[in-house]
C-alpha cells in the first residue's frame, strides 16, 4: 500500500465523521463488555488547510468566533466546544503525531447534546482531517482510542471507546459488534437487514439535554471500579452471574446486575440480528431499557415516556441510547408505523408539557471518510 499523500501547505481537503446510535450494550464499554452501535448518516464535516507555523485555528457554526491554539497545546489551554478539537490535537501529538499547523472549518448536522455522539463526530472528523492533511497512516481502531484519550484526559469526560469506534469503523448496512476488551478492542461488521424486512429504526431526540463531562456518568464509572475491586475482577462485564450474590450494598448490586444482564442481552441480540429475528431483537431492546432505568438508573422521564409510548403504539422494542440522563431513545417499528409512533410520542410529550421531541429514521451508515 502506498503511503497517503499529505496536502501541500495551503491546499484544502474535506473529511467527515458520523454520529452514532447504540443498538444495545449500554454502559458496557468502560467495563470491558460488548456493545453494538451503528454509525449514522448524520455527520460532522471538517475542511482542513495545512499551515506550517505550528498553530491550529478552528471555525465552526457553533460560535461566530474562531479559536486559535498551538499544536503543542496541553490540557486546560482551551475551553468550550473547541476543547474537543484541541483534545484531539493533543492526543495525536501524545501518540507521536504532532501537526505542523492547520486551519479547520467545522460544520455538523449531528444534533448537539442529543446523545448521538456529536462530540465523538467532532473529534473523529478532526482526527481524520489532520491525519489526511499530514499523510499519517493510522488504523481506525488506534485513531479511535487516540480520540477517546483526548476526550478523557484533555476534555475531562470519562467516556469509553464506543462512540469513536462507531464513528471511525461504521459500515453502511451493518451493525458493529465491538468487544471493548481486551485492548485493543475488536470490531466486526454484521449485516443488519431490518430495512429489507420492512422495519425502521426511529430515533426520538427528546430535547432533554445531557452532559457527560459532569456528574452521574462519572459516578457510574466509579461504582463499577469499586465493584471490580470488591470482586477482584479487571473486567466487570466478565463477572459470572452469581457475583451479584457477593455484593451486599443494594445500589452496587443493582449496578452489577445491569452489567451482567446487559452483557448477556448483547450476546442474544447478536444472534437475533444474524437470524433476522426482529421480535426477539425488540424484546432485548426493551429489557435493556428496563435495566438502564431500574438497575443502572441512567434514564430520564422523557426517555421512559418515549419508550412506553412507542411500545403502546406497536414498536417491537424501544430503549434509551447512549449515556442517558436525557438525549435520545430508539424504537424498532414496522416501516408503515413510523409516522403513527412519532405522532403518539409528540402527543404524549405535549400532554405533560415536555418540549416537543424530534423524530427521524436512521439507517447504518459508513464511518469517517474523505469527501474531497
Ligand atoms: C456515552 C459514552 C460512551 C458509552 C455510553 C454508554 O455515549 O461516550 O463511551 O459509555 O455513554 O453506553
Amino acid at each position: 500500500m502506498t503511503a497517503p499523500q499529505p496536502l501541500a501547505p495551503g491546499e484544502i481537503g474535506t473529511w467527515a465523521a458520523p454520529g452514532r446510535v447504540n443498538l444495545i450494550g449500554e454502559h458496557l464499554d468502560y467495563v470491558g463488555g460488548p456493545v453494538m452501535p451503528i454509525a449514522l448518516d448524520l455527520r460532522t464535516t471538517v475542511k482542513v488547510r495545512r499551515r506550517d507555523d505550528g498553530r491550529v485555528r478552528v471555525w465552526s457554526g457553533i460560535s461566530d468566533r474562531s479559536v486559535e491554539f498551538g499544536a503543542d497545546t496541553t490540557p486546560g489551554d482551551v475551553k468550550g466546544w473547541a476543547r474537543y478539537v484541541a483534545g484531539t490535537v493533543w492526543a495525536l501529538a501524545q501518540s507521536g503525531h504532532r501537526t505542523g499547523g492547520a486551519d479547520l472549518v467545522v460544520s455538523s448536522d449531528v444534533p448537539l447534546g442529543a446523545g448521538l455522539s456529536s462530540s465523538a463526530a467532532l473529534e473523529c472528523g478532526v482526527a481524520v482531517a489532520l491525519a489526511g492533511a499530514e499523510g499519517w497512516e493510522i488504523d481506525p481502531i488506534t485513531l479511535a482510542l487516540t480520540c477517546q484519550r483526548g476526550e478523557n484526559e484533555y476534555v475531562g469526560a470519562p467516556t469509553g471507546s464506543m462512540d469513536q469506534l462507531a464513528s471511525l469503523c461504521g459500515e453502511k448496512g451493518h451493525a458493529l459488534m465491538i468487544e471493548t476488551a481486551p485492548t485493543p478492542p475488536s470490531v466486526r461488521a454484521v449485516p443488519a437487514h431490518w430495512v429489507e424486512d420492512g422495519y425502521a429504526l426511529v430515533v426520538v431526540d427528546t430535547q432533554a439535554k445531557h452532559s457527560l463531562a459532569t456528574g452521574e456518568y462519572g459516578v457510574r464509572r466509579a461504582q463499577t471500579e469499586e465493584l471490580g475491586e470488591l470482586l477482584g475482577v479487571d473486567r466487570l462485564a466478565s463477572a459470572p452471574p452469581d457475583a451479584v450474590l457477593k455484593v451486599d450494598d443494594p445500589v452496587l448490586k443493582a449496578r452489577l446486575r445491569h452489567v451482567i444482564t446487559e452483557t448477556q442481552r448483547v450476546r442474544s441480540a447478536a444472534r437475533a440480528l444474524s437470524s433476522r429475528d426482529w421480535a426477539q431483537f425488540g424484546q432485548l431492546m426493551s429489557a435493556s431499557h428496563a435495566s438502564l432505568r431500574d438497575d443502572y438508573e441512567v434514564s430520564a422521564p422523557e426517555l421512559d415516556l418515549t419508550v412506553e409510548t412507542a411500545m403502546e403504539n406497536g414498536a417491537l422494542g424501544a430503549r434509551m441510547t447512549g449515556g442517558g440522563f436525557g438525549g435520545s431513545a430508539i424504537a424498532l417499528v414496522e416501516a408503515d408505523r413510523v409516522e403513527a409512533v412519532g405522532e403518539a410520542v409528540a402527543a404524549a410529550f405535549a400532554r405533560v408539557d415536555f418540549t416537543a421531541p424530534r423524530t427521524f429514521v436512521v439507517a447504518p451508515a459508513d464511518g469517517a471518510t474523505r469527501l474531497s
